[in-house]
């Protein structure tokens, strides 16, 4: 294999694809990809497209691949270096690849609320590549918003008002109850250190700028942003608030519809993404990498 193309090496996103299909999702992001198959694909012109599509759709499903856990690795290479996700065990050779499960007998699922991979991190995860093993007949779909569209609406004044804020994240999941309470129902996963999770945290700006395509994008959720910096949390709460229920409304959006060999990968920069729990009493199993640990700016 050859050397990971960097996105900054990727054509502008103008021309035509010549190496797939290109099918669009929505109107604002989310784009299916076909006539590749990644397990063999080796092809760095073919990769350099497909890094091209990334950085144009946000964010690219993949249906009909056959992946084991060493073909995620090198796809995720691809888009960035493996980055480690502090709660969950990874499978024992591939410690960066956890599984997410959600047995028939549980309610409760992994990532049903709208939020950004791991945005509490310092430098969190560029990507994220959610890999379908076992899928329920109907529902378990994943919603995508782009926060570049969700900007961009915003008025002229709003956009003054958030540009130079500060966003205080932390991985506790405080308004869902703490995230050991939050994670201990997920029966099907091994989880840790979720005790330590209070300590994990970081500033990043409510509106960063992408590296590579230059657009700005909103950077917040009621997961993981618990205040703006310099303001109490009474005084934050109204600005976030605002711009949490603006940046997931239905014309910002797309959603991704799974089947078994599925391999969806987003971009945590310029989307939030909400797994939906409407499948009670049928089992659902993805294969989870996160790559590219990029601090926002
Ligand atoms: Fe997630």
């Amino acid at each position: 294999m050859g050397q990971p193309l960097t996105e900054a090496q990727a054509a502008p996103a103008s021309a035509p694809y010549k190496a797939f299909e290109v099918a669009p999702l929505a109107g604002a992001l989310g784009a299916e990809i076909s006539g590749v198959d990644l397990a063999t694909l080796r092809d760095d012109v073919v990769w350099k497209e497909i890094l091209r599509a990334f950085v144009e759709y946000s964010v690219l499903v993949f249906p009909g691949q056959k992946l084991e856990a060493a073909d995620i690795m090198a796809v995720g290479s691809r888009f960035g270096p493996p980055s480690y996700y502090p709660f969950v065990v990874g499978m024992p050779e591939f410690p960066y690849i956890f599984e997410i499960i959600k047995e028939a007998s549980e309610t409760r699922n992994f990532g049903g609320a709208w939020h950004s991979d791991s945005s509490y991190l310092p430098s969190p995860p560029l990507g994220t590549l959610l890999y379908a093993l076992e899928t329920p007949s109907h529902g378990g779909d994943t919603l995508f918003t782009s926060t570049y569209a969700a900007y961009d609406a915003l008025s002229e004044g709003m956009k003054k008002l958030v540009d130079p804020l500060v966003g205080v994240f932390s991985a506790e999941l405080k308004y869902g109850g703490g995230r050991t309470h939050m994670h201990k129902s997920i029966g099907a996963m091994e989880i840790h250190d979720t005790d330590k999770a209070a300590e994990i945290g970081a500033e990043h700006p409510l509106v960063r700028t992408h590296l590579v395509s230059g657009r700005k994008a909103l950077y917040l959720s009621r997961s993981h942003t618990v205040s703006i910096k310099g303001m109490s949390e009474e005084e934050s709460k109204p600005i976030l608030e605002y711009l949490i229920a603006h940046q997931v409304k239905p014309e910002f959006t797309c959603r991704v519809r799974w089947a078994p060999g599925t391999l969806t990968v987003w971009d945590n920069r310029c989307t939030q993404h909400n797994a939906v729990n409407d499948y009670h009493g049928q089992r659902r199993r993805m294969r989870r990498l996160t790559v590219g640990a990029q601090r926002p700016g």
